[in-house]
């Protein structure tokens, strides 16, 4: 039983040009939001240009959960190139580009205990593949200027590094992405655009085992760089999307698109952020506020809470941390407590979490809250062993490494939607195996989108490869007896 390498944080840190030569150049992605306002303008103003052009809603098919001792992570499928071919990427809000082992990288996994078969990209095999060169407007707005030492026919390289410690690197290119349009009730049509994504040639740390492996991160940020924000810049979709994520059977629902129904209750997104930050304004276990320190959600001090799909489980501060496990175990003193993994608090624990400990509620800007159960923060690793789901960031630091972080524990089994146009996000308690409806911006037509599970039909396979195995072992075994 092995928890902590499923315990993803993708959150990324530093997205960096990484080039092979003396000249060690870094740049701090954050560092381009610092006109934020006036880029803000020119997205609403180029939007508002568009209206009336071709916006589809697009149906992402998922797989994966969020179970800590499982995957610990949800995936999506994509086409690539030409011939397409599909590729298994894990969805991350966390972070700003799209990228894909390639052919001929470094430590790549080339299998997967997730029950999916890996694929390499190869930019020599698709025809409609194209390198991006350092000089190029992607590249260059990418790390916001010229590039030293950028001679015309070298490669846009890129190294991201994870909130986890794995990092990968590569150069980027340019192909088409295949994606589900949204063009009828449960129907879609496969529809094409141009991005930019990395070619990954190097991965590090748990990006190469084989645990979970995948065949890259699509990341969702709002940044430019992110395969959304490049579609809605060719006039492809509008820059709002959705994601149900199933942790009872696993997928779930991933839109692009104006959901319609259900209406969820919105909270504005901290302005100049790069990623989907929103202000949480008090903490309630067992329907008492949390007595916390005046400062601990100032947005100076910590730049808000972080939602990001990325990372399993949900991270607090010490001054956070500390009074709400407390508040948790209250009504439960004679509980022995210990470390598992060295990092997750566990216990026994033989009745009904549900009736034995208290729900959890976060309250955000604009009356917004998020009630979570504890069956939800509380996850099983044996029958009647629980484990805690809420972490702790640690102390106070500059680096901001003591940070409020909400990942899958408590995103999952609610439909949460990110409106970057309105600068919002919002959520509300959701059945993620049933469906919901989205608006196709280009006929103004409600279509009903449903889940998928990209993972039951794949480990279906791996079950019934498994029990021919066993069969022919027994057969082996009981010929050898005789
Ligand atoms: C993002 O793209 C928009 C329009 O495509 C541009 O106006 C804006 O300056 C860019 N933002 C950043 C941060 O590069
Ligand atoms: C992309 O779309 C164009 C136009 O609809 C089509 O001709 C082409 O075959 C598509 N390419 C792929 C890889 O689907
Ligand atoms: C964004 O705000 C506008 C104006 O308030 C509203 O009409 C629109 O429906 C909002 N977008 C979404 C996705 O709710
Ligand atoms: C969720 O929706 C699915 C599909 O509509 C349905 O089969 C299931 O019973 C629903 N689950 C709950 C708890 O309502």
């Amino acid at each position: 039983m092995e928890i902590a390498r499923f315990a993803v944080v993708s959150f990324f840190l530093v997205i960096s040009f990484f080039s092979s030569g003396d000249c060690n150049l870094v740049l701090k992605v954050q560092h381009k939001f610092k006109g934020r306002e006036r880029s803000l303008e020119a997205f609403k103003a180029h939007d508002i240009q568009r209206r009336g052009r071709f916006l589809s809603a697009i149906d992402l098919q998922l797989g994966g959960n969020g179970h800590p001792s499982e995957s610990g992570l949800y995936f999506a499928k994509i086409g690539l190139g030409t011939p397409v071919q599909d590729y298994y990427v894990q969805v991350d809000t966390g972070s700003d580009i799209l990228w894909v082992n390639c052919a001929g990288c470094t430590n790549c996994p080339k299998k997967s205990d997730l029950g999916i078969e890996l694929s390499l990209y190869s930019p020599s095999s698709s025809s409609t593949s194209n390198r991006v060169t350092c000089n190029q407007d992607f590249c260059t707005s990418t790390y916001d200027g010229p590039i030293p030492g950028c001679t015309p026919e070298l490669l846009c390289e890129y190294r991201v590094a994870y909130g986890d410690g794995s990092s990968t690197a590569g150069y980027f290119v340019r192909d088409h992405v295949v994606l589900d349009r949204v063009t009828g009730n449960f129907q879609t049509t496969s529809t094409n655009g141009s991005i930019v994504f990395g070619c990954g040639a190097q991965q590090s740390g748990q990006l190469g085992a084989t645990s979970a492996a995948l065949d890259g991160i699509l990341g969702f940020g709002q940044a430019n760089s992110s395969m959304i924000s490049q579609l809605a810049s060719s006039g492809k979709v509008k820059r709002v999307f959705a994601h149900c994520l199933d942790n009872i059977n696993g997928g779930g629902i991933f839109a692009i698109g104006e959901v319609v129904q259900p209406k969820v209750r919105t909270t504005p997104l901290v302005p100049q952020q790069a990623h989907y930050n929103v202000f949480m304004k008090a903490i309630e276990v067992d329907n008492e506020v949390l007595n916390l320190p005046t400062d601990v959600f100032d947005t100076d001090l910590r730049k808000g809470t972080i939602i990001d799909s990325g990372t399993t489980l949900a991270y607090f501060p010490d001054v956070i941390y500390e009074p709400l496990i407390s508040k948790i175990f209250a009504r439960q003193s004679t509980l022995k407590l210990h470390t598992v993994e060295e990092q997750f608090t566990c216990f026994e624990y033989d009745g009904n979490v549900d009736d034995g400990f208290p729900t959890v509620t976060f309250h955000f800007e604009d009356s917004l809250s998020l009630t979570v159960y504890p069956h939800e923060y509380l996850f099983d690793i044996d029958s009647n062993k629980w484990c805690v789901g809420w972490q702790n960031s640690g102390a106070q630091s500059r680096d901001g490494k003591d940070m409020i972080l909400l990942g899958d524990l408590v995103l999952q089994n609610r439909l949460v939607m990110y409106d970057l146009e309105n600068q919002t996000i919002g959520w509300t308690e959701y059945n993620c195996s049933s469906s919901i409806k989205v608006r196709d911006e280009h006929s103004g037509a409600i279509y009903t989108v449903g889940s998928h599970d990209l993972s039951s039909a794949s480990s279906l396979r791996v079950e019934r490869i498994s029990v021919l195995l066993l069969i022919l072992l027994l057969t082996i075994l009981h010929s050898f007896r005789n």
